[in-house]
């Protein structure tokens, strides 16, 4: 299992080294593995298969050989940084702008981690804290629409539908490794109100009708007024994110939830 390297020199904090492989159990894995080597702090582990590609929750992710970005990446970031929501919303803002850039169109970030164009997933993100913090993700390029309709995931989507042309999985790989590393750089530097409010945006609730699900097994319904790192208002109170079930809060629409 020796990898292909290649270096990016025009990144600051991830991908100066890139591991390419043709196939692994999951690059999160593999890249857990070295969280106590320094020097593969800022390693990106790409794949072109997974035999054991995971998700959120235990979930299996499946990708034909080849079709998408399969990618994770090993930081050890400031204390302050190690906040689930602030890196998920790191890593989906980043995303979301790699595909704008690749694919001319405007991904929707579903809370917490997915990436949504037209209502449909193209993106999820798995970030796993122990010895060190890996962030995994996996951007549909190439499956068609028949390709998702043959395994039953008429809710996906890929770069490739929304843009009507081939996606280059290098220029998809160096363009989401550049967009990772500016925003992780402008994290560094104390930037958090920035990425907040393109994440705010990106996540198309404000003003919507949401249903909040808490801890503490009850839910609330009401209009989404404001949304941050610490918590969330709507018209009926205010939560803190520490508060809320992870994959609980959705707009509503016509009494359906989306
Ligand atoms: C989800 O939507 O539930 C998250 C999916 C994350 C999948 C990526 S693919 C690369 C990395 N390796 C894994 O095993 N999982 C993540």
């Amino acid at each position: 299992m020796t990898p292909r390297e290649i270096r990016y020199s025009n990144t600051r904090h991830l991908g100066l080294t890139v591991w390419m492989f043709d196939e692994v159990p999951s690059t999160n894995d593999l890249a857990a593995r070295f969280a106590l080597d320094p020097a593969r702090i800022g390693t990106v582990f790409v794949a072109a298969n997974q035999t054991h590609g995971r998700g959120q929750y235990g979930r299996i992710w499946q990708a034909r050989p080849g079709s998408s970005l399969l990618l994770s990446v090993l930081l050890a970031p400031p204390i302050k940084l190690r906040r689930p929501v602030i890196l998920t919303a790191w890593a989906a803002v980043a995303i979301a702008e790699a595909i704008s850039e690749l694919a001319g169109v405007e991904a929707r970030i579903k809370w917490p981690n997915d990436l949504l164009i037209g209502g449909k997933k193209v993106s999820g993100i798995l970030i796993e804290q122990g010895a060190g913090v890996v962030v995994g993700l996996g951007l549909n390029l190439n499956q068609t629409v028949e390709e998702f309709a043959e395994a039953e995931l008429r809710d996906a989507t890929s770069l490739g539908i929304a843009n009507g042309s081939n996606i280059d999985p290098a220029l998809a790989l160096g363009t989401v490794v550049r967009h990772l590393d500016d925003g992780y750089t402008r994290l560094l530097a104390g930037e958090h109100r920035d990425l907040e409010s393109r994440w705010k945006r990106r996540s198309g609730l404000l003003g919507q009708s949401v249903r909040i699900e808490l801890n503490d097994g009850s839910a609330r319904v009401g209009r989404l007024r404001d949304m941050s790192f610490d918590g969330v208002e709507i018209e009926t109170g205010e939560f803190a994110i520490d508060a809320i079930r992870p994959e609980s809060i959705r707009g509503m629409t016509a009494n359906r939830l989306a």
